[in-house]
């Protein structure tokens, strides 16, 4: 990633931007007195309760919500990721993004480059036109001329030098720095796809940054032939397929990830358009961070063989620290010899819908796949499942999945899974009883949903909670924050930590819905941070007792106690 975007100049863009023409340019509304209202986009409704405020330049649904700048629209109407809709922003103002320096300085990205993907993507799509071979192979694989063209599909000619010659103002160089072009032993340029059917491969904002080629003949070299890595493209970050998937659906409930570019294609023709396939590799966990900001749902096809049960494991691995409790992974074997083109053309949508709703859940198959073999009735078998499953619940991340995987692994073993395999005294978090955990979480989840309601906290609260920010984590470090910026909201937060390795947690919990009033989620956040204080108190008054019972000092004790015995029940 290039460096972080000043916090000064997010603020600048909100500034010159105006809320109301960056949604009245993607929905209607309709002013009602000093406010805009229109219908929510972010949830079925009939009446109106989508209201947006061009004084405070926020917008909020009253029904489900949903709140924020004009960035947050941004992000949560176009499907955009943070930078993504600061970029987007920008460049509606016709402002370049300026970019603080940062340790790790990537090559920047020839802006060109794009520019000849897509006049190779055009090129493609003019020859798939004059090439009656290539559009009876696809119209046998059942495909129609509309799904072929909602892919961009095209056809790379035979021949050597077809780019050189039909794309204008490319060069050479330019062609083998976009991958679209190999040179031979002997210093030869020339055209990696030849007599191919060419699946472009889109970035999330549309843009082709590769190709997939397909030969049409049985015979003729690897049957699929991909761009190779290049500035542009990054196969462990991409999915075939996204794109098209979020321009064809508003609401994405689930994305389903398959092998091929083929099965894909096959799927949105038959009117499955949630697919997305990895591209010659496995589901790695840069995948599914990819996909859980489009959806709380990834199901993964698998073949049946023992190689798709193989793969199969390696994604839900990858998976793991990427799930939370409200984002799922499922499986879905496919019988032996079949893949999805297959099953749906076999047996329709209703057919693959069927597979794909009896998907096993992702943990319950770890769970039970580690089991195996193990008698869990006794203590043997108890203590070695413990054992197995140890490694894999340390990969989660998310606290509070963790805490509940935790709470299985004890019911069916007897046996916490949780610290053993880690230096106590490096994992203080880890220690900490359950119910602090999930409270901790909760109150990040509407602290940074809501910043504002920090100062709703009474102050001698807030004071130590600052106190013991050290000991609160994520927690901590954004309540020290706020309480020295009273007015910060979630984007400055989200900007704040935007280059941090924990932004993505931010962002999922920034995205939370709480089915809940404003009044009730403040409520909430007070109470919660009271009780917190509570435990924090009971806490160190415990540790206060466990060192004075260490070093027995009568006199100590007694203060101690006269102490705290004011105002105790
Ligand atoms: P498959 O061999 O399963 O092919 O490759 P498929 O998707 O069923 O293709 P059709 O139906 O015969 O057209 C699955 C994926 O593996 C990668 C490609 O990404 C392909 O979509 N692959 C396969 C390659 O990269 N190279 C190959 O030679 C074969
Ligand atoms: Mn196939």
């Amino acid at each position: 990633m290039a460096g972080r975007i000043p916090q000064s100049f997010i603020n600048d863009l909100l500034t010159r931007v105006d809320i109301v023409d960056v949604i009245e340019s993607r929905m209607t509304l309709k002013k009602t007195g000093k406010n805009y209202s229109g219908l929510c986009p972010f949830h079925d409704e009939k009446t109106p309760s989508f209201s947006v405020s061009p004084d405070k330049q926020f917008f909020h649904c009253f029904g489900c919500q949903e709140s924020g700048t004009a960035l947050t629209f941004i992000m949560n109407f176009d499907r955009l990721e943070f930078v993504e809709a600061v970029e987007n922003l920008a460049q509606q103002l016709g402002l370049e993004v300026p970019r603080e320096q940062s340790g790790v300085v990537k090559a920047p990205v020839d802006p060109d480059l794009y520019e000849v993907m897509l006049k190779a993507e055009r090129f493609y799509r003019q020859s798939l036109r004059h090439a009656p071979e290539a559009i009876a192979y696809l119209k046998k694989r059942g495909l129609t001329g509309e799904v072929a063209r909602d892919f961009g599909m095209g056809y790379a000619p035979p021949g050597w030098q077809n780019l050189m010659e039909n794309l204008e103002d490319v060069s050479e160089k330019s062609l083998l720095a976009a991958g679209l072009a190999t040179k031979s032993d002997k210093g030869r340029v020339y055209d990696r796809f030849r007599d191919r059917i060419v699946f472009p491969i889109r970035d999330t904002r549309g843009r082709v940054i590769g190709f997939g080629g397909r030969t049409l003949a049985a015979d003729d070299g690897p049957k699929y032939l991909n761009s190779p890595e290049t500035a542009l493209f990054q196969k462990g970050q991409e999915l075939y397929g996204l794109y098209e998937a979020r321009r064809a659906l508003r609401r994405i409930d689930k994305l389903i990830v398959v092998e091929g570019y083929m099965d894909v294609v096959a799927l949105a023709q038959h009117g499955v358009a949630n697919a997305v396939a990895t591209l010659g590799t496995a589901s790695g966990e840069a995948h599914f961070h990819k996909l859980y900001r489009y959806t709380d749902e990834v199901v993964c096809c698998f073949d049946g063989d023992n190689a798709g049960r193989q793969a199969a494991w390696k994604a839900l691995e990858n998976a793991l620290p990427t799930l939370t409790e409200m984002r799922q992974v499922k499986l879905v074997f496919l019988p032996d010899g079949e893949d999805p083109d297959s099953l749906i053309r076999a047996q329709g949508k209703a057919g693959f819908d069927k597979f794909v709703n009896n998907a096993v859940p992702g943990l319950e198959y770890l769970f039970s796949r580690l089991a195996q073999g193990l008698d869990l009735e006794t203590v043997d078998g108890k203590a070695k499942f413990g054992g197995l499953i140890r490694p894999y619940i340390d990969k989660v991340v998310s606290t509070e999945l963790k805490a509940l995987l935790q709470q299985k692994v004890e019911a069916q073993t007897g046996f916490g899974a949780s610290t053993a395999s880690q230096p106590l005294s490096r994992q203080p978090a880890r220690n900490k009883p359950k119910g602090l955990v999930r409270l901790s979480e909760r109150l990040l989840t509407l602290l940074i949903k809501h910043p504002g309601y920090w100062s709703d906290v009474p102050v001698e609260n807030r004071n130590m909670l600052v106190e013991a920010a050290d000991d609160l984590g994520m927690l901590g470090e954004i309540v020290t924050y706020v309480n020295r910026r009273a007015d910060a909201d979630t984007e400055e937060l989200l900007v704040r930590w935007s280059d941090n390795e924990r932004s993505e947690r931010l962002l999922m919990l920034a995205q939370t819905k709480l089915e809940l009033p404003p009044d009730a989620i403040k409520g909430e956040f007070v109470d919660g941070m009271l009780h917190l204080c509570s435990k924090l108190e009971l806490a160190q008054r415990k540790s206060a007792i466990d060192e004075l019972q260490k070093t027995p000092d009568a006199t100590r004790l007694q203060q101690y106690w006269q102490h705290h015995s004011k105002g105790e029940k």
